[in-house]
């Protein structure tokens, strides 16, 4: 018997993405395998002045994810459920570390769920080695001269680099 069909189950990581870690490629990979396509929707406003501007992060989660034809790259600001139905999503996709992550995440989710009913938030958690691992950490230990290599993609390390010359 046929199955009947459903539509493609689109899902939505938003995100800094200041810069991209290790850890968001993990989630990303995995979203990947669970969902027809993941769009990376990095968030253009954000309140502290980023190290790098969206045109950068966009560039780099591109470029990481060249091979990858589900994986989309994207820019969004204003409301993130907004943002998601216009992309006719379905799933909102964040990642959890540890529990100290859980209750601002349980809020958005809870708060997005208000706002949005028919939008699920999905929580993934990144393979035990990245758990540590955050942009602003990355940021730090890389501007205060310490290693950060197996943390993020060779790029955003050439990235780095250059910012660190200038
Ligand atoms: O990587 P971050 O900085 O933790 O991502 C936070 C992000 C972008 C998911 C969150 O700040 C967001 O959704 N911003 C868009 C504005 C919005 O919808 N705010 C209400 C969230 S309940």
């Amino acid at each position: 018997m046929s199955q009947p069909s459903r539509p493609g189950r689109l899902a939505v990581y938003p995100g800094s993405f200041d810069p991209l870690t290790n850890g968001h490629v993990d989630i990303i990979e995995r979203g990947a395998r669970i969902f027809d396509a993941i769009v990376v929707a990095v968030l253009g406003n954000v309140d502290k002045t980023p190290l790098f501007s969206v045109e950068e992060r966009v560039a780099i989660i591109k470029s990481v994810f060249k091979d990858a034809p589900n994986v989309q790259v994207d820019t969004f600001d204003g409301l993130l459920v907004d943002y998601a139905q216009s992309k006719h999503a379905s799933i909102l996709v964040r990642g959890l570390r540890a529990v100290s992550d859980f209750e601002y995440e349980f809020q958005m989710a809870l708060m997005n769920r208000h706002l949005a009913p028919g939008l699920e938030t999905v929580f993934m958690m990144p393979a035990e080695q990245y758990t540590y691992i955050s942009s602003r950490l990355i940021k730090e230990v890389f501007m205060l001269g310490g290693a950060i290599d197996g943390l993020v993609p060779p790029i955003v390390e050439e990235r780095l680099r250059a910012k660190r010359s200038k």
